[in-house]
């Protein structure tokens, strides 16, 4: 799809589908005025008609209107003016795109700049809202055969803004968003192919087909000889049950100058997690093809800023595997020896993400990092605490974390902190080992991070607990693409570049 900002005027604009906001109360924004003026009151009609009051989620599809050019008018409720933000511009657009299925249009007009204000606040509005417009068309039909037509046939948004200052921003808000949606869509359906398909090994492929596609980005693929020189004990033991062949994927862009410390980002690539000896219980555990997300999210944010041509230095890792159990897999009680040199009794083999992330926070030391983020679907423990609206985060250095809360807040992927406080810290405590990879059911999602902990001592180190708002289940089974726009606007903010 195409996004484009204007500042025609929606009266005689010839679109196909001319979208405008009613808030609620009754008052109409500049633009509704205008609209309203042009077709005779019409506006005021619907709104006293009582068809729409301008309850957020409203829609109403009006086909030629006397007095504007537009072929369809489609209002949408909005709620009340003053708390329009980013996310009602989000809810705006995204019910723009899904009210236009049942409809021919194939591209749209939106009324969203008037709704803003006109300074560069607008800007994570309109950003926000290009994202979900693009979200709402996803759909992921790799896997058919049949019914592969898109639902929707949208080919072009057009942002209309108040004047030459906010068409400026909403430029910038579209560059910025559609690097951030393509970005998002590779995160998605990389995450939403089985584990069938998207083994280690395929990973691999797709950071290799990455470099190809751009100079700026250097790849470099560990195999499981590589990792045994290394010393990573922990994260082999996790492939030695699988037939498919661990890999350690990095890929690193080199967008500052040589000498700027570069932030690494993390990335769990756990293609099918069966649980291992320890093994899961059956019902939905097809959703364990979504344990490579926190993966497949460092390749969606590489992608975006490599389109985007961040000034920064990036380095994105993912140590990929599968978890499965079979006569050569871990045993609970097994004691392995991490790269770092300490060693981890396995209580549980489905504790595994731990295993594999342990091992490559240590490899991340040679790149002497500014930063390191983890981002993991790490523990079931997370989704009770938090539920599936905010990501976990804990980290070992308060400003570093603060950043991630506000990128959250933000970009509206967000994250809610957890206490990293010794006290959990003794739960992990092992007879037999340096460490149990366990510390039992209470503060689950808090010992595994204390676990991680205990292997980046010496860097800024966050970690984010993604297994609540990776994915979506039920009806709407699918991959959310979270969080990616989270961790892009971190980097745009550290760049300057958020506005
Ligand atoms: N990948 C899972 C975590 C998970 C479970 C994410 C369900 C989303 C939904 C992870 O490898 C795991 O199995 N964790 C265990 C840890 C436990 C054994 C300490 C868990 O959460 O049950
Ligand atoms: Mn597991
Ligand atoms: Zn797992």
């Amino acid at each position: 799809m195409d996004y484009l900002a204007t500042s025609s005027d929606p009266v005689k604009l010839r679109t196909q589908c001319l979208v405008l906001g009613i808030s609620q109360g009754g008052k109409l924004s500049a633009r509704g005025q205008n609209i309203d003026n042009a077709t005779s009151g019409l506006i005021r009609q619907v709104i006293k008609s009582r068809d729409i009051s301008g309850k957020a989620g409203e829609t109403l599809l009006l086909p030629c209107c006397d007095g504007i050019q537009a072929k369809r008018l489609l209002l949408i409720g909005v709620g009340r003016q003053k708390d329009f933000d980013q996310a009602q511009a989000e809810c705006f657009a995204q019910q723009a795109v899904k009210a236009t299925r049942e409809t021919a249009a194939t591209e749209l007009a939106l009324c969203l700049g008037d709704l803003l204000a006109a300074d560069e606040s607008s800007y994570l509005a309109f950003r926000s809202a290009v994202i979900a417009a693009d979200s709402a068309l996803y759909q992921f039909n790799q896997c058919k055969a049949e019914n592969k037509d898109p639902l929707i046939k949208l080919t072009r948004l057009n942002l209309l803004s108040v004047d030459g200052r906010q068409i400026r921003i909403a430029n910038r808000a579209v560059d910025h968003a559609v690097a951030m949606a393509a970005g998002i869509k590779l995160t998605r359906d990389l995450s939403n192919l089985p584990g069938n398909i998207c083994t280690p090994g395929y990973l691999a492929g797709q950071a290799s087909a990455m470099k190809k596609e751009f100079r700026k980005l250097q790849v470099e693929i560990l195999e499981e000889s590589d990792m045994q020189k290394l010393g990573m004990g922990a994260l082999l033991s996790v492939s030695r049950g699988s037939r498919e062949a661990a890999k350690l994927i990095t890929l690193n862009y080199r967008g500052a100058k040589a000498k700027d410390k570069p932030l690494v980002l993390v990335g769990k690539g756990l293609t099918f997690d069966a649980g291992g000896i320890s093994i899961k219980p059956s019902a939905a555990m097809d959703e364990m093809k979504y344990d490579m997300c926190g993966g497949a999210s460092v390749f969606g944010v590489m992608r975006a800023v490599v389109q985007m041509k961040l000034p920064i230095n990036l380095i994105g890792v993912v140590p990929s595997s599968e978890n499965l159990p079979d006569g050569d897999a871990n045993k609970p009680g097994d004691i392995v020896t991490s790269m770092s040199g300490q060693s981890i009794e396995i209580l549980n083999t489905d504790a595994e993400g731990r295993l594999i992330l342990c091992d490559a926070l240590t490899y991340c030391e040679r790149f002497n990092p500014a930063a390191v983020i983890d981002i993991a679907t790490l523990t079931g423990a997370c989704v009770i605490a938090l539920g599936k609206h905010a990501s976990g985060l804990m980290s070992n250095h308060e400003p570093l974390a603060r950043e991630i809360l506000a990128a959250g807040e933000n970009s509206g992927d967000r994250v809610w902190q957890l206490p990293l406080w010794d006290d959990y810290e003794k739960q992990l405590k092992s007879n037999f080992a340096d460490m149990a990879n366990i510390g039992g059911r209470e503060g689950g999602a808090i010992t595994a991070a204390c676990f991680l902990s205990k292997f980046t001592r010496k860097q800024k180190w966050a970690h984010l607990d993604i297994a609540g708002t990776a994915w979506k289940s039920g009806a709407e089974k699918g991959a959310t693409g979270r969080p990616v726009s989270l961790l892009i606007q971190f980097l745009l903010r550290r760049c300057k570049l958020d506005h």
